[in-house]
């Protein structure tokens, strides 16, 4: 679906919600590497230093000639660790909704790893994926905790589709981990307004694109842990009564009215590790920072154990 027929399906549903997936134009791209260099904004450089840490032993477990798939790649700092350490990877595919950021991290990875070929593609793995046929073992790489915005149930389905194209390779995942509250609130309202920026962002690009004529000044960032589920939650809340267009259909908001931009679930080690085994993997191996608030894990497909 395009981002206007989903934008007016999630307007038209209650509660209002969009998907998080949305939020990535160039602009929200941006925002979003901004919001990994924030010093409240934990999960980037927790995860970068588990890589860094591990590396050699990840690539062990990985094994000569691999070829990395990874599910959403942005910024290629992640994978430069990886593939840095890896020995002799064949391919790196790059798999992401927008194409714009993909085309340039891809033509920097090939000059720095003359004997890797680099093959981007433009898709957007929530909905089906047409890999290339695979080029030596395929392991799967999806950092960053993504997986955090899929409900416990869509999640495992993913892993169970992911296992699907890895085809009897393992998945090398970050799973951002059940913490103090307090900590997870700053990670989300963090004091520059990047995240409020990104979130609203939605609405910008609801503009840019689609002349939906929302007034930013008329939205507020809300963004809350809900303990009992065990996620963040990202809403934008109207300040007052508003209406806008979008292809032709006019929605109206009251002071108040919310929409639901983005879940983001954390996970305890033993219960992403039971989720994993539901979807078909065996949690073969994982790694986390000395104040638990960050994991890695390496998922082996079961049969092959
Ligand atoms: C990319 C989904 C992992 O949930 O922490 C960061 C996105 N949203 N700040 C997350 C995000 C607001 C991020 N993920």
């Amino acid at each position: 679906m395009s981002f206007a027929d989903e934008l007016a399906a999630g307007l038209r549903a209650q509660p209002r919600r969009v998907s998080p997936k949305w939020f990535y134009d160039a602009a929200g791209s941006r925002l979003f590497e901004r919001i990994c260099e924030l010093p409240e904004y934990y999960p980037t450089r927790t995860e970068l230093a588990l890589l860094d840490r591990h590396a050699s032993e990840i690539a062990a477990l990985i094994g000569a000639g691999a070829e990395i798939v990874e599910f959403g790649a942005g910024a290629s700092r992640k994978v430069r660790i990886l593939l840095g350490a890896l020995e002799q990877p064949r391919r790196f595919v790059p798999v992401d909704i927008s194409g714009e950021h993909l085309v340039d991290a891809a033509s920097a990875l090939r000059a720095d790893h003359p004997g890797l070929a680099v093959q981007p593609l433009v898709a957007d793995f929530t909905a089906e994926l047409e890999l290339p046929a695979a080029a030596g073992r395929r392991v799967g790489f999806f950092p960053g905790s993504s997986i955090g915005n899929f409900e416990p149930g869509e999640a495992e389905r993913l892993l169970c589709r992911f296992a699907g194209w890895l085809g009897g390779g393992g998945l090398l995942i970050g799973v951002d981990l059940v913490k103090e509250p307090a900590q997870l609130h700053a990670a989300y309202n963090d004091a520059q307004g990047v995240t409020a920026a990104f979130n609203l962002n939605l609405l910008a690009r609801a503009n840019r694109e689609l002349g939906a004529g929302f007034d930013l000044a008329g939205w507020a960032h809300s963004a809350f842990y809900n303990p009992p589920l065990q996620r963040i939650e990202m809403h934008l809340v109207s300040r007052r009564r508003q209406a806008v267009t979008i292809a032709g259909e006019r929605f109206e908001f009251a002071e108040g009215d919310s929409v639901h931009t983005e879940n983001s679930y954390k996970y305890t080690v033993e219960g992403f590790q039971a989720l994993a085994r539901r979807a078909g993997f065996e949690a073969a191996r994982c790694w986390t920072d000395a104040g638990q608030r960050f994991s890695l894990h390496w998922l082996e497909p079961k049969e092959a154990r």
